[in-house]
Order: structure tokens, then sequence, then C-alpha cells
């Protein structure tokens, strides 16, 4: 609200006086303002037309610092005609996209078509499909500019951006049937061997992964073969030291045979060596040995003889 009402006072303002002490207190101001002040002085110093208000806009934006600078300035602008500025508003290139604009322009053909490109391109927001077909309308367009320009809104060869079916040159649009096959055929080609590649890598994968697993299953097998072999080995060894052990136990039988004859043979005999208290140590020689110097055997038979004491008989 408060923008708007800045706007219109600054219109009024623009309106009572549009001079040099009035652009120079409008310089310091918002834009807006300083854009109400120039067109003002185009529209009403100048008696020209604004063909471009984005112009106006960039204009005002850097606006001269003197008054006499911006009328000056003004003059030569190409975004005005008409009036003092020395630029003719009926120049199709140039008129404004208005009614007076149209009129300008209308008696000549050629002048209507470049006019009606520019109200589709600057006022419209199209762009131009088919160029033969707003050449064939310019030449047959109507003089009232309201149903002109209805026309041209809903003309077939006319398109808002972005135009889907616009032919731009060098896309893909503008290509020959040929040039569109053997695009076809090299992105066939391309999406082929995208398959083929990826077909490899995973058949690569697999093979890396088989290889994995078989390896690991032959590690296994071989740990189990070394572990059974050794298991034999030393059933084997076990058997073999039982057999060592029988051998040698059944040769300690056969050589203990003769000695137990012996020692059979050698009870029966009498001792080859005693002792016998009367004799004392013997031998089987028959000689007696010397006596060792042992107090115990004369005792026993002191104790024997005691005994008899006792116990006379
Ligand atoms: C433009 O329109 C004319 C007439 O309708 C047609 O013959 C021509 O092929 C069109 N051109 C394009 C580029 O569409």
């Amino acid at each position: 609200m408060a923008a708007l009402a800045l706007l219109l006072l600054s219109l009024v303002q623009a309106e009572a006086s549009l001079d040099a002490q009035a652009y120079a207190d409008v310089l310091s101001q918002p834009t807006e303002e300083k854009e109400a002040f120039v067109e003002g002085v185009v529209t009403k110093t100048l008696h020209g037309f604004v063909l471009s208000d984005s112009s106006l806009q960039d204009f005002a934006e850097h606006a001269p610092p003197t008054y006499d600078l911006l009328v000056g300035q003004l003059k030569i602008q190409p975004w005005i005609c008409g009036g003092d500025t020395g630029r003719l508003c009926s120049a199709p290139a140039t008129a404004p996209l208005n009614a007076q604009g149209w009129q300008g322009v209308y008696s000549d053909p050629a002048s209507r078509l470049i006019f009606a490109r520019r109200v589709a391109m600057e006022r419209l927001d199209k762009e131009v499909v088919n160029a033969t077909e707003l050449e064939a309308w310019a030449r047959t367009a109507p003089q009232d500019f309201e149903t002109a320009l209805g026309e041209l809104k809903d003309a077939p060869f006319l398109c808002s951006w972005p135009c889907p079916d616009q032919e731009v040159p060098g896309m893909e649009g503008g290509m020959t049937e040929s040039q569109r096959r053997q695009v076809f055929v090299g992105e066939l080609a391309f999406a082929c061997l995208c398959l083929l590649v990826a077909l490899l890598v995973l058949i690569a994968g697999a093979m890396v992964y088989a290889d994995r697993r078989g390896a690991s299953k032959h590690a296994e097998g071989v740990a189990s073969k070394k572990k059974d072999l050794e298991e034999i080995i030393e059933r084997r060894l076990r058997e073999e030291r039982n057999v060592e052990h029988q051998a040698a136990l059944r040769a300690m039988a056969q050589k203990m045979v003769p000695m137990q004859s012996q020692v059979a043979s050698a009870s029966a005999q009498p001792m080859g060596y005693g002792y016998m208290p009367a004799q004392g140590y013997y031998s089987a020689q028959g000689s007696a040995m010397p006596m060792p110097p042992v107090s115990r055997a004369p005792e026993r038979c002191t104790r024997h003889r005691t005994l008899q004491a006792d116990h006379p008989l």
C-alpha cells in the first residue's frame, strides 16, 4: 500500500513538474520513481513513445546525474520513437507494440510482418514455428490491432517457450530420416556394448567366486586327507610297535625257559653258599668262608642255652 501510495505520489509529482529541480529531487529516490519521471519526460516533454519497458527500467536504474544530460541521452535511445527523438514510430522495427504502432506500419505487408514478429516475441513471449505461415498471415492481417493480437495469441505458427515441436538446427529434430536411423543404430550398438561389458563383468565375478570356493574346498579336502593319512600312519606305527613288543615278549619268554630249568636244578642242589651256625659261612666248594665279625651268632646260642637251662627236658 505504501509503495503504491509513493508511486501515485511520484506520478502526481512527475505530472506536476518535469523540470531540473524535480529531477534532482527524484534522483535520490527509488528506481520506480525515476522510471516514472523518465517516462514523463519521454511522453510529455519529447512527445515520443517508450518501446520497451525493460529498457526504460534499465535506463532509470543508471539515470544520468543532471536533467540536461537526461534529455540529451533520451533523444538517442533506441527504445524511444516519435516526437523529438528523430526516429519514426512507423518504422516496423521501432514502432510501439500497440494500436498506434500497428496503424503506423499497416500500409505495408512487409512492415506488418516485421511488426507481427516483434509482437509475437516481445509482447506475447512466443516463438515463430513456421515463418511461411506467419508471412501468409501478415499478408491478410486484420487492420484492427486488438483483432490482430487475438489471432496471433491463438496462431498455430507461434508457440510458447519452450516449444516442443520447434525445429532447431543441429538438434535431433533437424535431422534427416537416415541420420536419425544412424543415431538409433549407434545408440543400440552402445547399449549392446554396455550390456556385453556388464555380462562379462558378471561372468568374471562368478568365475572368481567359484574359484575361491573351489580353492577353499580343495584346502579342506587336503587337510582332511592329511589328517586321515596321519591317523593311518599312527595306527600302523602303533601296530608295528605292538608287533615288536610281542616279539620281544616272546623272545624274553623263550630266554626265560632255560633260566627256569636252571633255577629248578639249582634248588635241587645244596645252595652254593650259605650260613650254618656250626660251620659259619660256607661256599659250594666246601671251603669255609672267613667268619665276618658278627656278634649275633654267639648271642643267639647263649640264649638257646639259657632256655635249655631254664626248662630242663
Ligand atoms: C509451414 O507451413 C507450410 C504450410 O502449412 C508447410 O507447407 C510447411 O511444411 C511448414 N513448414 C514447416 C517447417 O513446418
